[in-house]
């Protein structure tokens, strides 16, 4: 019966440490008399937490193509989202679609795709695809890209239009002003269930090739006037003299940090149009810059919030709530530097785009060890062109989800559990690092060592691919949660005198946040460690020195 014991203490715990997470949310949310309360993001102790219903959320989510956001290929991305298990689907709103004569906006598609999303029992974020994406104006309505001379283009140092828009366009901020203020209205008259908890503000803004920021007579006269001192302060450039222009101050990236700080104040004014009329959270995505390569030269998006502006974006952008990565590097050394530079102080970390087939899928363990409020990996729904050579075996179109699919049938059953003990800073998780087959968690008086490609006593070589992930969360000062894919788990007492002993390893599933005890692990399936293979496996685990 000793197992059925500890299984109440630790489920005494879990719901002991919920009720105070619940109460600090209730507190927080007192102002809200909604049955509902509009999702927000809230900070303690330098950790994040999204409340949704007002209790940290997990996003385990799935960002759709491009083009998918239309009721006739909805049918697609939702077959893919059922299969993933993903409580989230992020996909865009198109200016275009969305506004299709000047002031005539179209609410059709928003309103399906929010309908369809509450039988299918997920959250949405929305993506605002108005005057930037990926750098570009493409998302314009047409009748804004048939008066250039109205709705300009950046321009470069030879006054040539490039294909980025002007960030100083009065004509085209007040049309995006208007009509991101209708979309985030007709949100808050529509959703008092909260279907859609946050909203992307453009996409990817910046500017692409070498013309850096835009050129423009206006941006002329700014770029060579003194820079704002909230910008100097913000970079900490507290030894330039007063007066000083963006070259004297700035030098070679005076470009980037001048077109950061143009980029800021239109979406700002955006932004902070959207939230007066619905505060759902807001956040900006960026296309990154290699942050192992040097500032300069300028060989990314210029702009854009990448690492090196993010202090002008939170400067300049108050009313953005956070800045997320957009992460396509398939690296350790760089996904999770990039993990660093986003979950910094005084920004949530949340991946909105990232890999999420093949072994770069355990970097969503990573996102999580990093405190990160959701993970969402890019274009995973149905809707893309098959491509098979002529006599091919039949495609593999289900493999590009498994990966996906494998995190979320594991961590979705728990991701409240899981949010909530990360805003508490009781969870570490880690994915497998190429070359690297064993890495410790420190948890104070113990250590918790996590080895991959073991079996039996063997010493652990690492798995074929690097595909092993691993998460420990402590419930009490001897008590934890382990759960992992393809990975071991073991102890060892921080004091090298003392030797670990499992007083009980229960394997059991989270159904609505609760532990169901199902039977205690021992003998082979723990004499050497904790093992996890490609199944679902959670484990309630108690443990002693001798
Ligand atoms: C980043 C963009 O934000 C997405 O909309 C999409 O275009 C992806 N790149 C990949 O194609």
């Amino acid at each position: 019966m000793r197992g059925f014991n500890f299984k109440m203490t630790a489920f005494g715990k879990i719901l002991c440490a919920g009720a105070l997470s619940l109460a600090l949310a209730g507190a927080l949310a007192a102002a809200q008399p909604a049955a509902h309360p509009i999702p927000r993001l809230v900070q303690k102790d330098g950790r994040y937490a999204l409340l949704v219903d007002n209790a940290p959320f997990l996003i385990l989510g799935a960002q759709s193509n491009n083009s998918s956001a239309w009721s006739f290929t909805l049918p697609e991305v939702w077959r893919a989202i059922d299969e993933l298990h993903a409580n989230t689907l992020e996909t865009p709103i198109y200016w275009e679609q969305f506004e299709p004569q000047p002031g005539h906006f179209d609410y059709s598609v928003l309103d399906d795709i929010v309908k369809q999303a509450r039988q299918h029992h997920v959250h949405l974020v929305f993506l605002w695809f108005g005057t930037w994406k990926n750098g570009s104006q493409h998302y314009m309505p047409v009748w804004m890209k048939l008066h250039p001379q109205r709705y300009t283009h950046a321009v470069d140092a030879d006054g040539r239009p490039v294909d980025s828009p002007s960030p100083f366009c009065k004509a085209s901020l007040d049309a995006d002003i208007h009509a991101f203020t209708a979309l985030m209205r007709h949100l808050r008259q529509t959703d008092p269930q909260r279907t859609v908890i946050m909203v992307q503000v453009e996409n990817e803004t910046g500017l692409y090739g070498p013309a850096l920021r835009d050129h423009s007579a206006e941006a002329q006269k700014l770029f060579n006037s003194a820079v704002p001192a909230d910008v100097l302060n913000a970079m900490g450039k507290t030894d330039v003299s007063p007066g000083a222009t963006w070259r004297q101050a700035f030098g070679d990236l005076a470009d980037v940090d001048f077109g950061a700080w143009s980029i800021a104040r239109y979406v700002q004014q955006v932004a902070a149009a959207g939230k007066a009329a619905y505060p759902l959270p807001l956040y900006v995505n960026a296309a990154l810059r290699d942050p192992t390569k040097p500032e300069f030269p300028v060989t990314y998006e210029s702009g854009g919030p990448t690492d090196n502006v993010i202090p002008i974006w939170k400067a300049i952008a108050p009313a953005i709530d956070l800045i997320a990565p957009d992460i396509y590097f398939s690296d350790s050394k760089r996904y999770l530097k990039v993990l660093d530079l986003y979950g910094r102080p005084g920004n949530a970390l949340f991946v909105p785009e990232t890999i999420g087939f093949g072994d770069a899928a355990r970097f969503a363990f990573s996102v999580i060890g990093h405190g990160a409020i959701g993970y969402s990996p890019f274009g995973l729904d149905y809707t893309r062109a098959p491509f098979r050579l002529p006599g091919a075996a039949s495609g593999s179109r289900p493999d590009f989800l498994f990966p996906t699919a494998q995190n979320y049938r594991l961590l979705e059953p728990m991701m409240r559990v899981i949010a909530r003990l990360n805003f508490e800073g009781k969870v570490q998780a880690v994915a497998e690092l190429r070359g690297q087959p064993k890495q410790t968690l420190d948890f104070g008086p113990w250590h918790v060592i996590v080895s991959y490609g073991a079996f039996r006593n063997r010493v652990a070589k690492g798995n074929r691919q690097p595909i092993g992930r691993a998460l420990v969360a402590q419930l009490g000062p001897n008590e934890f949660l382990v759960t992992g894919l393809y990975s071991r788990v073991d102890f060892e007492s921080a004091d090298p005198s003392r030797h670990r002993q499992y007083l009980a390893v229960e394997q059991g599933s989270y159904r609505k946040g609760i532990f169901h005890f199902e039977r205690i692990l021992n003998g082979d399936q723990t004499d050497w460690g904790l093992n996890f293979g490609s199944e679902p496996l959670v484990l309630h685990v108690s443990v002693a020195t001798y």
